[in-house]
């Protein structure tokens, strides 16, 4: 694959599978140094740092918790020490816990509250300051289109997912004198770990609700963040992107 992105340090949160995986997967194929974050499964994140620097890439797995400020700021100063920059943020980490309003508890909402939105503030604000004096610098939030339609038994993680497009547009205009651009993506339904906890019959009613009859693979979503990475999307910011086979339309 063309290196697009040699030279450039991308900093992807929750890399060990599913959508994160592919991620990194891709920025790295195209010559990004990439630092990958994982919260759990340490063994399956050292074997895809292992397999990617055999291939001869470049990916450093490191364990952070996206919750916590310390962690966070632990995360950018390492990668800071490394290499002296960061060109990309990919604010991918999430997490549901789904359940209808009347039987979500407190800490159903604080925790997908903590980790989806909490957790991408933390790192925008802890990669902010490097990019600042770069003047240069891209952020690509993973949001849900569900943040825009709404879902029934998911008000933590929709809420979570619609201030994720507060966020990349506040932020987009905050940020862009700086040449720092801010965009999401919305993904749809995409076939990862987080939606096997679906029921088959879930799984076929989204299925029949999509204009492209099926869902996305998660190498669908990558190809969006190397998108955005690239320098194809220099003049595009606070943008939201739905890549979810029509659904949203
Ligand atoms: N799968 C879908 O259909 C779908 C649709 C729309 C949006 N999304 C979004 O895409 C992103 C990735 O989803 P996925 O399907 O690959 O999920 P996944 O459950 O397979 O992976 C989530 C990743 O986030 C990490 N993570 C979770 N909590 C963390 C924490 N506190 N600290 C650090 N890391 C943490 C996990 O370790 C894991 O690597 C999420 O933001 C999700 O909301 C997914």
């Amino acid at each position: 694959m063309e290196k697009r992105f040699a030279g450039k340090v991308a900093i992807v949160t929750g890399g060990s599978r599913g959508i994160g995986e592919a991620i990194v997967r891709r920025l790295a194929s195209e010559g990004a140094r990439v630092y990958a974050t994982f919260n759990s499964n340490e063994e399956k994140a050292k074997a895809i740092q292992d397999e990617l620097t055999n291939d001869g890439f470049s990916v450093r797995f490191l364990r952070v918790e996206i919750t916590s400020e310390q962690s966070v700021k632990e995360l950018v100063d390492e990668v800071i020490k490394e290499v002296g920059r960061v060109d990309v943020l990919v604010n991918n980490a999430g997490i549901t816990r789904d359940t209808l309003l009347m039987r979500m508890s407190e800490k159903d909402w604080d925790d997908v509250l903590d980790t989806n939105l909490k957790g991408a503030f933390l790192c925008c604000k802890a990669v902010c300051r490097t990019m600042m004096s770069q003047r240069k610098g891209k952020i690509i939030n993973i949001g849900s289109i569900v943040g825009i339609n709404g879902n029934p038994g998911q008000v933590n993680y929709c809420s979570s997912k619609a201030g994720i497009i507060g966020l990349t547009k506040s932020l987009a205009k905050e940020l862009a004198s700086r040449n720092i651009l801010v965009n999401c993506i919305a993904p749809g339904y995409v076939e990862t770990d987080m939606t096997e906890k679906l029921t088959e019959e879930q799984r076929n009613a989204f299925a029949t609700m999509i204009p492209l009859k099926r869902a996305a693979q998660a190498e669908e979503i990558a190809s969006v963040v190397a998108f955005f990475m690239s320098d194809d999307a220099n003049y595009v910011t606070g943008q939201v992107l739905s890549v979810d086979g029509g659904l949203a339309m």
